[in-house]
Order: structure tokens, then C-alpha cells, then sequence
């Protein structure tokens, strides 16, 4: 029989969706084909700090601390109490927002040397920056809505009259780099701003207000690479009980959302959202998956949202349902990405590090 490969599911991780990633990555733990791999949780503590863990828990702090060795020619992980050292296949981050989808973890699992599920630097650093993501998503001429952004330094220059004049009522104000609705608020009258703004910097350097728009939440599922394809789309109807898709609608109040998927869209409509979301996947230089969440307005108009580098695995989350209904179950899904990770990975090994030249050093 082969041996299988060791793969380490990263979770937890200093973001504001901790126990999001905790849910993630129990899942991906009980679905991994275990025929073929050895799954190892590794948790990362609210704190920062790595440990190595019997299983996916809340309670990280219980596991082993760990150790990096980033020496690419034994890279791994160490304990810290013994110094036994083991080595990983693969690493699959499920680790959600800050740290974990920002591209920090992804540059050290790069400097590792260790073949990684997902997004790579680049995507990963330009997908969570609502405003860089933007603005890639606009230059490549794909719809997005009317927007504006500031910087906490800029405060004294936040007028609300301009924005409202530019941007109309109600209007969104976003943190740039949070995910999970966290630092999200919509401002209805001037009366609302000013706390929303103080929310939304709350978190970030940068904020993003947005035209409102009214619409569906429609959602794609993208496998990569080369082509990416795209899921049919799936829709988040949302209780008339919340003004947006906020943090308690998405993982407190089981009663918030309604989930279809399919989406009931009409051909067109489907396909444009299908085409446009494959578009931003490669606009934002993302790698083997990721969910894009899109908006339908009641003219068949749609606007990119945004892109979610790694997308929630959890029991209601759209990105394994979408692939189910395409007839790839959540076993399956798993060990394509795992597959794709590894192509990636060797297709990248053509890549020359060294450069031979007369310089004297
Ligand atoms: N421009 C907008 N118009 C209408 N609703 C919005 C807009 N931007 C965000 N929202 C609402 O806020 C939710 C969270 O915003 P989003 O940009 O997706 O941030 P997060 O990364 O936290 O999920 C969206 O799912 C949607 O319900
Ligand atoms: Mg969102």
C-alpha cells in the first residue's frame, strides 16, 4: 500500500474568524479521504502561536507547542518540548481572514518550501484588500459598484456630504481587510456615520464605503487552475429581519438565510455571473479555489463583491455545497484541491532561483 501523505490542516489563526477556521478545518478533518492521507491539525492560537493538536479543538493552547524549521532542504515543524521533528506533504491553510487569507502564512509556507493548497502571496495580499481588490477588478473592466476610500490618517477629510453626493443613501462602510461582515456597517443618515466609521477603523487602517445596492446575494464556486471553472451559482436569501448579511446572520441565527443551490436564475444571467467570476478569479491572481460572492440586481445587472481566497467549510457553507451539487462531494473536493496543490507546486519547480553572472559578492 503508499504511504500516505501527511498533510497538515493549519486553523484557528489571529483573525477575528478564529472559530470560523475551527469549524472549517473540524470538517475538512472528518471528510479527508484518510485512505490517502494522514491529516495532522496543526491549530494557531489567538495569540499567534503554533500547536500541534490530537484534533481540530477550540482548545489550542492544550496541543504541543510548535516550532518552524524553515530550512528548505528539511523544512517542517519541531516540538517544542522533545525536538522531534516531522515534515509535511502538503499544507492546507483553513484559516480565515487576517494572517491566515492575508498572505503572511502563505509567504512563510512558501519560504518553507512546502507544496500549499490555495492562493499564493499575491492573490492571497491583493484578494483581502477590499480596495486593492477593487481597483484590479475595475481596471480589468469587470462590474463592480461606485466607490470611495480613506485611510485613518485622512479622518479630518471624511466629509459626509460629499460621500452622500457621490455615493447616495444608504451607503456601505467597510474595513479593507476583514471578512465575516466584522467592521461592516450601512448608513442610512448622517446620524449612523459616525459610529459605523469608528467600527470600520476599529480594525483597519483603511476603510471602503460603497454604493448600496439592492440585490441578490449570489455566490460562484471556483476550482482551478488552468482553466478555472465555475460552480452554477448558488443565492443567500436573507430574513428581512437584517438589513445586510451580517456576522449573526452568517453563523449565529441558524433561522437568518435561506440557501439555494442552484440559484433560480435564468440562463443568461447565470452565465454572465459564472463568466465574470472566473474573471476576477484570474484578475486577482488566485490559485486553485476560491468562492466569489457577486450581486444581482432585479435588471440582471451584476457587480463583483468581492473574492474569498479560502472560502468557509463549514456545515453551511456555500463553497462544498455549490461543488456537491455539481456531483463532486466534499471527500472528492478535498482531494482535488490536494491535487491541485501538488501540480501547482511541481509545475513551479521550472522556475529558476539561481542566476549565474560575474557579480562579486
Ligand atoms: N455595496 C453593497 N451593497 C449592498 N450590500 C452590501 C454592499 N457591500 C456589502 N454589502 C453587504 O454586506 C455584507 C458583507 O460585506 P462584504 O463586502 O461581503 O464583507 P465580508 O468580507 O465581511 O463578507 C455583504 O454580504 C452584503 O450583505
Ligand atoms: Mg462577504
Amino acid at each position: 500500500m503508499p504511504t500516505k501523505k501527511k498533510i497538515v490542516i493549519l486553523y484557528g489563526g489571529r483573525s477575528v474568524e478564529h472559530g470560523v477556521s475551527v469549524n472549517s478545518a473540524r470538517n475538512i478533518v472528518e471528510y479527508i479521504n484518510k485512505d490517502l492521507f494522514e491529516p495532522v491539525p496543526i491549530g494557531i492560537s489567538k495569540s499567534g502561536q503554533w500547536f500541534l493538536t490530537p484534533a481540530v479543538t477550540k482548545d489550542i493552547e492544550q496541543g504541543k507547542p510548535l516550532g518552524l524549521i524553515l530550512d528548505p532542504q528539511r523544512s517542517g515543524f519541531t516540538l517544542l518540548s522533545s525536538d522531534d521533528r516531522f515534515k509535511a506533504d502538503i499544507i492546507f491553510p483553513v484559516l480565515h481572514g487576517t494572517d491566515g487569507e492575508d498572505g503572511s502564512i502563505q509567504g512563510l509556507i512558501k519560504a518553507m518550501d512546502i507544496p500549499m493548497v490555495g492562493t499564493g502571496v499575491l492573490g492571497s495580499a491583493v484578494s483581502i484588500n477590499k480596495i486593492v481588490a477593487k481597483h484590479l477588478l475595475k481596471a480589468a473592466g469587470l462590474p463592480v459598484t461606485k466607490f470611495l476610500t480613506y485611510t485613518f490618517a485622512d479622518q479630518k477629510k471624511i466629509k459626509f456630504s460629499e460621500i452622500e453626493s457621490k455615493l447616495g443613501l444608504p451607503f456601505m462602510i467597510k474595513s479593507a481587510s476583514l471578512g465575516s461582515s466584522v467592521g461592516v456597517s450601512k448608513v442610512k443618515s448622517k446620524k449612523d456615520f459616525k459610529e459605523a466609521l469608528e467600527e470600520s477603523f476599529r480594525y483597519d487602517d483603511g476603510v471602503i464605503m460603497e454604493e448600496f445596492i439592492t440585490g441578490r446575494e449570489i455566490e460562484c464556486a471556483i476550482l482551478g487552475n488552468t482553466p478555472a471553472q465555475a460552480s452554477l451559482p448558488g443565492e443567500i436569501v436573507i430574513s428581512k429581519k437584517y438589513e445586510f448579511y451580517t456576522f449573526d446572520a452568517k453563523y449565529v441565527d441558524p433561522e437568518a438565510v435561506e440557501i439555494h443551490v442552484p440559484a433560480k436564475l435564468d440562463k443568461v444571467a447565470s452565465n454572465l455571473i459564472r463568466e465574470v467570476s472566473v474573471k476576477a478569479f484570474e484578475a486577482l491572481h488566485c490559485e486553485d479555489f476560491a468562492r466569489v460572492d457577486l450581486f444581482l440586481t432585479k435588471r440582471n445587472k451584476v457587480y463583483i463583491n468581492e473574492i474569498n481566497t479560502i472560502p468557509g467549510f463549514t456545515n453551511s457553507s456555500m463553497f462544498p455545497m455549490m461543488w456537491k451539487e455539481r456531483g463532486i462531494s466534499f471527500t472528492d473536493l478535498i482531494t482535488r484541491l490536494l491535487d491541485l496543490a501538488m501540480e501547482r507546486y511541481n509545475r513551479g519547480k521550472r522556475i529558476e532561483r539561481d542566476f549565474q553572472s560575474s557579480l562579486k559578492f
